[in-house]
């Protein structure tokens, strides 16, 4: 007897995606340079490089450091602008076999609401992603995604542009992100990406310099895949949103962590610097997996690893 294959399918707010691999931001252009080698009707979405109101050069180099388990980047959102962008790249996206999330940058209010409706409103777009890990000009440089009050105009100002999927990401620079979900969902995110690149340093024990030109940056690849997944896990049980998890997924464990913590999607970051058939592969792997289970669907795994956090309140605390 033949069984029907697993389905691999997921919804994030309207936005319906064949696989539920997402391509992060920053880490695989629009798809292009990836085509010769990968079948990208085999990946959910490539969401793009954040887009700014206007072109940005980007930040001093070196903007790249290998880690021993990752890579600290700090590229300060390089882009040519809304405009250009609009006029002269967007409508080569067109064709992709996947679907296309804009993604959206600011550094205020009006910066991010001018934006989103703009990219929004193209066709090629399907779905917006809202990085919110920029510093409010108009604040002392916070950034929006680590205060809750920031969090909440700033998704107020964008949900006001558009009816596409909106996915707000977080950033695990806070205290509580929990907090800071519930503030998104409540100012009207149909998702949430959990989470965006963890800030770090490295020094030059030659030159006794800082080795990013901007002298910080944000950590990603397996190195945060921890801190991802305990983000992932808290905030599942603080709101009712889908979430996209990421950060250090790299194989089909990696993938089904994140699943097991509550996430309904996975994007894949750093890991396509290295192979860009990961992604494709773990979807491959992700299949067997279910069939194996006889599970129909992804939808029978997400958030199954939830046991509260009985453990670390019994001892204590979870610091060793
Ligand atoms: C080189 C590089 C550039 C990135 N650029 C962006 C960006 O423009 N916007 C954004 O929201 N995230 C950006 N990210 C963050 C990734 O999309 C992803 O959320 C993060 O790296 C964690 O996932 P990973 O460990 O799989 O890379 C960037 C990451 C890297 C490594």
């Amino acid at each position: 007897m033949v069984t029907a294959q697993p389905s691999l399918a997921t919804k994030i707010g309207k936005l319906e995606l064949a696989f539920p691999t997402l391509m992060g931001s920053g880490c695989y252009g629009s798809g292009e340079e990836f085509a010769p080698y990968v079948d990208l009707s085999k990946i959910g979405a490539v969401v793009l490089k954040s887009v700014t109101r206007l072109p940005r050069l980007g930040n001093p180099t070196p903007r790249l450091v290998h880690t021993p388990a990752g890579m600290l980047n700090a590229i300060g959102l390089q882009n040519p602008g809304i405009e250009w962008y609009l006029a002269r790249e967007l409508h080569k996206y067109a064709d992709r076999p996947c679907k296309i999330v804009g993604s959206v940058a600011g550094f205020s209010l009006d910066d991010y609401a001018y934006t989103c409706e703009r990219l929004a409103a193209r066709d090629e777009i399907a779905a917006i992603e809202l990085n919110a890990s920029c510093p409010n000009v108009a604040s002392e440089g916070e950034t929006f995604a680590c205060d809750p009050v920031l969090t909440a105009k700033v998704v107020r100002a964008v949900r006001g542009t558009t009816d596409k999927t909106l996915i707000v990401k977080l950033s695990p620079n806070v205290t509580d992100i929990a907090v800071i979900a519930r503030e998104a969902e409540a100012a009207g995110a149909d998702a949430l990406g959990v989470i965006n690149t963890v800030r770090g340093m490295a020094i030059d024990v030659e030159a006794w310099r800082p080795r990013l030109g901007n002298v910080t940056g944000g950590l990603s690849g397996p190195a945060i895949r921890p801190i991802a997944v305990l983000a992932v896990y808290e905030v599942a049980q603080a709101v009712r949103i889908p979430i996209v998890g990421q950060g250090g997924i790299e194989t089909l464990t990696d993938a089904l962590e994140f699943f097991l913590a509550g996430a309904t999607a996975i994007s894949i970051g750093t890991a396509n610097f290295t192979d860009p058939r990961i992604p494709v592969r773990i979807a491959t792997e992700l299949r067997d997996y279910l069939a194996r289970r006889n599970l129909a669907s992804i939808g029978e795994i997400v958030g199954k690893a939830n046991v509260g956090f009985a453990t670390a309140y019994q001892y204590g605390g979870d610091e060793g």
